[in-house]
């Protein structure tokens, strides 16, 4: 009996994702990995996370281990106003939600707003969890253009006029995959056409806080505030495995959001929230922020230095002030997929751009490197091998 009879039919959109068999690869030993994407665990704040926990009970009491609110425990809620205008986005306590991780709020999103068919609109590229979250509600995905500095507002402008979006779904800023970032004047354009036509957009902020040089670049949730869900979360800045995440919705969206959630897991957990809050409001994560970026910081310009010592003419690649991604896309001809298969064989895995697109087909000479968990003798050995690889590949 295997039971397939019994599955829903929205389940047809789901599948694995290509990336999680890749990175079964890389658990294989002696394997150098620039595939995976999470935070190194050097910069879980382990010595802090201690204390706090012993002042959350100190605080909090058995209030800190009992049913919540499903909007967020308030003294989070409370402690992320300050965090949340210190990037740009005024909010108050009432309208942040609370998730479990970005990953929820995107889960929530998707239920809330996609019903079989709806177009929603994703950059070309795009995040991976993002469409898994979505595809259960199987949307048609609508692609916008995009070059070096994001997406061409242009492209955004043609989808508005034609297609009815449920949503956009953007990351501007170090964005997964591609590193890039959507510069001011495109984010006051990207603003002007949401309002203008009158659209919802879904701003993903995971990364704003890792930027190792230039100046923050304020949210489009900024320049657009009733247009604008902005996501963000704890899980570069704290741990990834407490599942903080947060968003600023406006107000209807925000009460549907809330109730879907309910029905999901009635509320994040209290104690991690706890924790995110004495975190937060204790300047814990003012003191230790610079201490991760210390050790991202080199490793981002280690894998730069290597790309343009190594790399051959053919080869473009971004060049991100933060974030934890390289994008890289070889000459055309170039199968990143077979390029990755001889990578592996020496023991350096990438992941294959083409994973990122919603359009098969598309991509299929990009590649996407993370820098946060090797270190810089690493990164600089790995992105050589790669090169190598290439040459071999080249003269045979
Ligand atoms: C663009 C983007 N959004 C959301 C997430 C998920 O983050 P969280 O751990 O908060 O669910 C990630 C994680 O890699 C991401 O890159």
């Amino acid at each position: 009996m295997t039971f397939e009879h019994l599955l829903a039919e929205r389940i047809q959109g789901m599948s694995a994702s290509a990336i999680r068999e890749i990175l079964k690869v890389v658990a294989q030993p002696g394997m150098v990995s620039l595939a995976g994407g999470i935070p190194a665990p050097e910069s879980f704040p382990l010595d802090i996370m201690q204390e706090l926990t012993q002042r959350v009970i100190d605080h909090y009491g058995p209030a800190a281990f009992q049913y919540d609110r499903t909007e967020g425990f308030a003294p989070l809620c409370e402690a992320l106003v300050g965090h949340l205008a210190h990037k740009g986005v005024p909010a108050t306590a009432d309208e942040i939600t609370i998730a479990s991780g970005s990953q929820g709020v995107l889960d929530a999103i998707g239920k809330l707003l996609i019903s079989k068919g709806d177009p929603v609109a994703v950059e070309a590229p795009t995040y991976l969890g993002a469409i898994q979250a979505f595809n259960p509600y199987q949307p048609e995905y609508v692609c916008l253009e995009t070059d070096d500095q994001g997406l061409i507002p242009a492209s955004l402008e043609q989808v508005l006029r034609t297609t009815p979006v449920k949503l956009i779904y953007l990351v501007p800023t170090f964005q997964n995959p591609t590193g890039r970032t959507i510069p001011l004047a495109r984010r006051r354009e990207i603003a002007r056409l949401i309002q203008k036509h009158n659209a919802l957009l879904v701003e993903d902020d995971p990364y704003s806080d890792l930027r190792y040089r230039g100046e923050p670049v304020p949210p489009i949730k900024a320049l657009a505030p009733e247009h604008v869900v902005y996501i963000s979360t704890l899980s570069k800045t704290f741990a990834p495995g407490l599942r903080i995440g947060f968003c600023v919705a406006p107000p209807t969206i925000r009460r549907w959001l809330v109730l879907v959630k309910q029905g999901v897991d009635l509320h994040t957990s209290t104690f991690n929230q706890a924790l995110a809050a004495e975190y937060i409001s204790g300047g814990y994560l003012a003191r230790h922020l610079p201490t991760i970026l210390s050790l991202y910081r080199p490793r981002q310009e280690a894998m730069l230095q290597a790309m343009d010592r190594y790399f051959p003419a053919g080869f473009n690649w971004s060049h991100p002030e933060g974030g934890m991604f390289l994008w890289a896309e070889g000459p055309e001809g170039l199968d990143a997929a077979e390029f990755y298969e001889c990578c592996i064989a020496c023991n350096v895995a990438f992941v294959p751009g083409k994973y990122f697109y919603t359009e098969p087909g598309a991509g299929l000479a990009t590649m996407r490197f993370n820098y946060t968990m090797i270190d810089e003798p690493a990164i600089d050995a790995a992105v050589r091998t790669l090169a190598e690889v290439y040459s071999e590949q080249m003269s045979r």
